[in-house]
This record gives C-alpha cells, structure tokens and sequence, in this order.
C-alpha cells in the first residue's frame, strides 16, 4: 500500500473538526513572573519571534536569542534593555550552513547559565525547490535539520541541569504532506517540490523528531512540545516571487491573525504550571491536538532520527 492511502484511511474527522476550531480559538494566556530566567529564541528579528522576545522579556525573563542578522540583533538587543530593564545577548547564525548551526551548539553548551526555555521558532517557506550551502532542501535545514541538531547537541548537557523546556515552532501546515516524508528522497530530485508540501514535510519531520526526543528526555525534568503559532500576519514567504507575495498579500493576510497571539500562546507553553511534565504533545496555540497520521509514524520517526544523525555530521 502506498503511504499516502495508509495515511488517509488513519485521518479522522473529529480531528480536522477540532482543527478548524482550534483556529479561531484564543490563546490561555499566564502571568508567571519569570525574573532572573533564561529564554533561548531562534529567529527573533521579526515576526512571531521578535514579540515572543518582548513577551517574556515583559515578564523579566533574561534572553539570549539566536538570528541571521548583526544589525537587527543589535537593534533588538538595545531596544530590549531600554524598555524591559533585563538582559539581551544575541549570537548570529545563518541556518542555511549547518557549521554556523554546530557552533551555536558550542556556544549554547558553554553557557554558564541554566535554559529555562529554549525555542525554536527560525523558520522559511518557499514556493520553489532551493538548495543550503549544504546541499540540502533549504526549507527542510531551516525549519527542521537546525533544531534537531541543536537539541541533539545540548540534550545531555541539558538533561543533566535540570528544568528546560523546549518549544518547536510548527505548524498545522505539516498536514499538508498527506504521503508524509520521503525518507529516501529528502532532496525532492525525484518528485515535484511543492511549496505547501515541501514546508509541510519540513514540520512533520519536526513533530517525528519531537517523539524521539520525548523518549530521550524521560525521566529528567526536560519536556519539548511542539505548537501551531496561529495564522499570523507576519514576514514568512516574503522571500518568494511577485505572484506569491500578491496571493500573500491580498489572501493569505486577509485571513491573518496578529502575531501577539503566538507570543502569548509561546509564553504559557513555556511558562504556566499547566504545563509542569508535560512532554511531546503537539498544540494548536495552547489547545492539544492529534498530529496528522503521518506525523505519528514512529517507524518513520526512528529512521529520520538515524538519517538526521548523519546529515548533522553528529555521530
Ligand atoms: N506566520 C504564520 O502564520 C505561521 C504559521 C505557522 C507556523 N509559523 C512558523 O512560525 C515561525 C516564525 O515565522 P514567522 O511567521 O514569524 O516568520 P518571519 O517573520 O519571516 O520570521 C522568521 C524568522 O526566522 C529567521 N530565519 C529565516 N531564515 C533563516 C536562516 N536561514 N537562518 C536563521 N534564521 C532564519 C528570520 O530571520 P530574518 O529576519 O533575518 O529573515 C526571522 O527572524 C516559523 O517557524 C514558521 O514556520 C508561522
């Protein structure tokens, strides 16, 4: 059978039901002082990134975030500390090189203080098939391959230091890859690259990657989870053509959210004491939710996690 009828004779209705609910819900928000802890965020130049910073820097959290771009780093920094009165270092990586995504491991690793809540939020859409400086599928390095391997490298030492909570950025997008991922074929040479698969298959990978690192976690006080930030109007796929950034513009926004939501919803995620053990669930903003089918494949999950092993060069 092929995986794409194996999976759809596994998608439920009262799935999408709550889905589609979910959508329109808003977020459970929390007032958990977080003064003298430590947020990691990835991607926080702009977008969803950017006010989940101002989030928990509003609640006193000190924050290290992690982007691609000096001078905006700087700026956020600066802006940061005269507004909240706590700390802001940045580190630069562009994640399109996986030597620049190891030495944010390094560097994470040699940190002299405790995570209290790491999130992975950089992330890319794309409507055509493009390549890393690692030759691999850039939305598949970005949104999945970094993340993993930053997890992976700092997993001991993380375990070892007690609580941290690890938030993935997803989306319900991985819904759209209905045949799940190709394991053998990553690069997309032998199928057509679509942008909403492509982007789905990169956050399905995520949600399978989650699983494992659920079962490499347990019995610690280390708990990742991943979540569907909304549909917000922020920069994702402004990188695109002209025909892209209208459809953007004139559909996709029209239907958009703001972004405050995500930022709320990423604070109690990372904060409440709901969440206390809570470990490898996926969220629709703070509501729990099933993954699609091929999302919960967890023969797929232990190959990807061996294939992951070897293209972050990590073994
Ligand atoms: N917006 C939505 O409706 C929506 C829905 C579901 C999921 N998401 C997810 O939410 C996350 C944040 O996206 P957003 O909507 O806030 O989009 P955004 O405004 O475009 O922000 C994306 C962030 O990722 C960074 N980034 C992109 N490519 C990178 C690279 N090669 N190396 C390092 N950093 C890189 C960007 O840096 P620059 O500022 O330098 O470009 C930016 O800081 C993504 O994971 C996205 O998939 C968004």
């Amino acid at each position: 059978m092929s995986s794409l009828r194996k999976y759809l004779k596994q998608w439920e209705w009262p799935d999408v039901h709550d889905m589609r609910r979910n959508n329109k819900a808003d977020p459970k928000e929390c007032s958990t002082d977080f003064t003298g802890r430590l947020a990691v965020i990835t991607g926080a130049t702009s977008g969803i990134g950017r006010l989940t910073a101002y989030e928990y820097a509003a609640h006193g959290a000190d924050l290290l975030v992690v982007n691609r771009n000096e001078e905006q780093s700087k700026a956020l920094g600066e802006e940061i500390r005269d507004r909240y009165r706590v700390r802001c270092e940045y580190r630069i990586a562009d994640y399109t090189r996986i030597s620049n995504v190891k030495k944010i491991g390094q560097d994470l690793l040699s940190l002299d203080r405790h995570i209290d809540v790491l999130i992975h939020n950089a992330g890319v859409y794309s409507t055509t098939r493009q390549f890393t400086a690692n030759n691999m599928e850039l939305v598949f390095q970005v949104n999945y391959l970094a993340s993993f391997i930053l997890n992976y490298m700092l997993k001991d030492k993380l375990k070892e230091r007690g609580k941290t909570r690890i938030l993935l950025v997803n989306s319900e997008g991985h819904r759209f890859a209905l045949s799940g991922i190709h394991l053998d074929d990553l690069r997309w040479d032998r199928r057509h690259y679509s942008g909403l698969v492509g982007y789905g298959a990169a956050k399905t990978a995520q949600i399978l990657s989650m699983f494992k690192f659920t079962e490499c976690f347990e019995g610690s006080a280390v708990t990742i989870n991943a979540m569907h930030p909304g549909n917000v109007k922020t920069s994702l796929g402004e990188n695109n053509g002209r025909l892209y950034r209208f459809y953007k513009h004139h559909v996709v926004n029209a239907r958009a959210r703001n972004p405050q939501i995500s930022a709320k919803a990423l604070f109690y995620l990372g904060a409440s004491e709901e969440l206390e053990g809570i470990s490898g669930k996926f969220f629709n903003l703070t509501t729990e939710e099933k993954p699609a089918p091929h999302a919960r494949d967890r023969a797929v999950a232990e190959e990807l996690w061996k294939i992951s092993i070897e293209l972050g060069g990590l073994a």
